[in-house]
């Protein structure tokens, strides 16, 4: 547990050089536009956007962003280097001087929009192509300024539109969502090999009610909220959890198994991220008498799902360190997972096992100074059973 302050500053650090490194917008190209200025017409999906990550994923918005961010140049400055804001390709990826942000040639500027824009409504819409990086992917914009979709290019629209076989499975979802590689090909996110041949669209963007534009003719539309680990509706289609006690003569023992049941791994992409099983044992009175950890999931080794970065021995180091991984055991698509605990005290008549999930380990809240807020630190019941013996 000591080193987990340190493994969780991974995700996030990459050591090395992303000079000239960004996504491309053509020569003479339409400028990038505010979403605001497509909510008169898409109203729903305006909303839905604006309740969404992609909609606060700047470090000027998502405050555990931002604090990742500032240990991030902290780190950097430690070591003598200047620090940067190479996240921006992802996390700000329409800022208008994106190369500057990601050398560290220019820092944020709040009373710049398109810093503080995250990933709007014209960047994903105008994504032409995807540039494949080593480090991590970029995007090629389109030049004409028109909104692709998979669906046929529309005549007598307020705009113009255009067909891309990328939007129809979420393949467009593929520069940010794909990879990161630390500078000695260690990989601190590989959704790409975590999430083979899925449809992202499918659990993200599901069809639901309301018209894509005022005036249009269908009554549905794909959702924008794209909800992931901030939402408890959504952890909770991520696993199932069930529970069971055997027994052979005097000896009792608990089983717990846990699937997980979407298409990539679970918890996903962010290393930060946590899952774990919680049992507490009780007797008749409702006194607790067992529990299989007391202060952190780290004390009982096969209760928690987590990623942690090695360096030779060491295990625990940040990911820039980091030349492997030190044990990655969170559930990857479709795993099952048994988890087996000997009921020892035979005072036991009452088990409670319960899935958590975290944003954030509480060390991480402390390392990095992320703000409680409600959200960050909060331990998220996705499953509970309870057992009577
Ligand atoms: C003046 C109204 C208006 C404004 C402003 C507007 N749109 Fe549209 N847009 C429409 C209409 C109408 C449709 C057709 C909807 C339909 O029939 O399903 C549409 C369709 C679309 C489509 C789907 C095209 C397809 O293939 O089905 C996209 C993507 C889109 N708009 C993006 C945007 C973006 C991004 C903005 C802001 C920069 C924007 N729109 C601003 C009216 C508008
Ligand atoms: C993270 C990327 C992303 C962002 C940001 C985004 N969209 Fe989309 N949008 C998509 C994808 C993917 C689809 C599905 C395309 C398809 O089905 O071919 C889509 C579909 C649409 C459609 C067609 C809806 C339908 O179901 O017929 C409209 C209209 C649209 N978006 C407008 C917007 C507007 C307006 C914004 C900003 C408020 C926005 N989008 C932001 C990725 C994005
Ligand atoms: C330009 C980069 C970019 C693109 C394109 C993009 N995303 Fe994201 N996405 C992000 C970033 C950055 C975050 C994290 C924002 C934060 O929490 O600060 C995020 C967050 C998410 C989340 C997690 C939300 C949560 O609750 O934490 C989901 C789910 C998601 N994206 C799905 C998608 C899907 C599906 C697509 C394609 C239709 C897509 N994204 C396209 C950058 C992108
Ligand atoms: C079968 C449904 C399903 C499919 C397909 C799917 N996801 Fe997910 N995804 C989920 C669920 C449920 C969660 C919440 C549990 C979790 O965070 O792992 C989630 C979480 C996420 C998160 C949030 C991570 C965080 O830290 O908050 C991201 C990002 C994400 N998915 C991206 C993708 C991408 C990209 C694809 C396509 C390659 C995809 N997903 C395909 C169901 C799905
Ligand atoms: C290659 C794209 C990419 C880069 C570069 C990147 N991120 Fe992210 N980041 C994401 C995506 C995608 C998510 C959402 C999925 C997830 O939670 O893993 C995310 C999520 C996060 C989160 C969780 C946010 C929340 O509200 O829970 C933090 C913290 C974070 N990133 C920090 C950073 C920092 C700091 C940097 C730069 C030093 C950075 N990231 C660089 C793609 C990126």
């Amino acid at each position: 547990m000591k080193h987990l302050s340190l493994l969780l500053l991974c995700c996030s650090v990459l050591c090395c050089s992303t000079a000239g490194y960004s996504h491309e917008l053509p020569e003479g190209a339409v400028p990038l536009a505010k979403s605001e200025q497509c909510a008169a017409c898409h109203p729903t999906i305006y909303k839905e956007w604006q309740e969404s990550f992609h909609a606060k994923s700047s470090a000027l918005k998502d405050p555990a962003h931002g604090a990742v961010h500032q240990a991030f140049v902290k780190a950097m400055e430690k070591k003598g280097k200047k620090g940067n804001y190479h996240c921006a390709n992802c996390h700000a990826p329409m800022a208008d001087n994106i190369k500057e942000l990601m050398t560290g040639a220019a820092e944020l500027d709040s009373n710049n929009w398109t810093h503080a824009e995250g990933t709007g409504c014209t960047f994903c819409h105008r994504i032409e192509s995807i540039v494949e990086k080593k480090l991590f992917n970029q995007y090629r914009l389109n030049k004409d300024g028109s909104f692709h979709t998979n669906k046929p290019a529309k005549a007598n629209l307020p705009h113009k539109t255009g067909q891309s076989a990328l939007f129809a499975v979420g393949k467009v979802c593929m520069g940010c969502h794909s990879h990161k590689m630390n500078g000695k090909d260690v990989p601190i996110c590989l959704m790409k090999d975590e999430a083979q041949g899925s449809n992202c669209l499918e659990c993200h963007m599901p069809q639901v009610k309301g018209a894509a534009a005022i005036g249009a003719k269908g009554t549905t539309h794909r959702s924008h909220k794209m909800p992931g680990g901030h939402d408890i509706e959504m952890l909770k289609k991520a696993a199932t959890l069930d529970a069971e006690v055997t027994s052979k003569g005097k000896e009792r023992n608990l089983v717990v198994t846990v699937k997980n049941i979407i298409k990539h791994t679970f918890p996903s992409t962010n290393p930060m991220r946590i899952a774990f099983v919680k049992v507490v044992a009780k007797d008749k009175n409702g006194k607790k008498v067992w529990e299989n950890f007391k202060e952190s999931p780290m004390e009982d080794k096969q209760s928690f799902f987590f990623k942690a970065f090695k360096a030779g021995e060491k295990k625990g180091v940040p990911s820039w360190a980091a030349d492997g991984i030190a044990f990655d055991t969170r559930l990857k698509a479709g795993e099952t997972r048994q988890l087996s605990y000997p009921l020892a005290d035979s005072a036991i008549s009452q088990v409670d096992v319960m899935l958590i999930y975290r944003l954030f380990p509480s060390k991480a809240i402390k390392g990095f100074a992320i703000p409680e807020d409600g959200v960050n630190e909060k331990a998220y019941l996705v499953a509970k059973k309870s057992l009577t013996l």
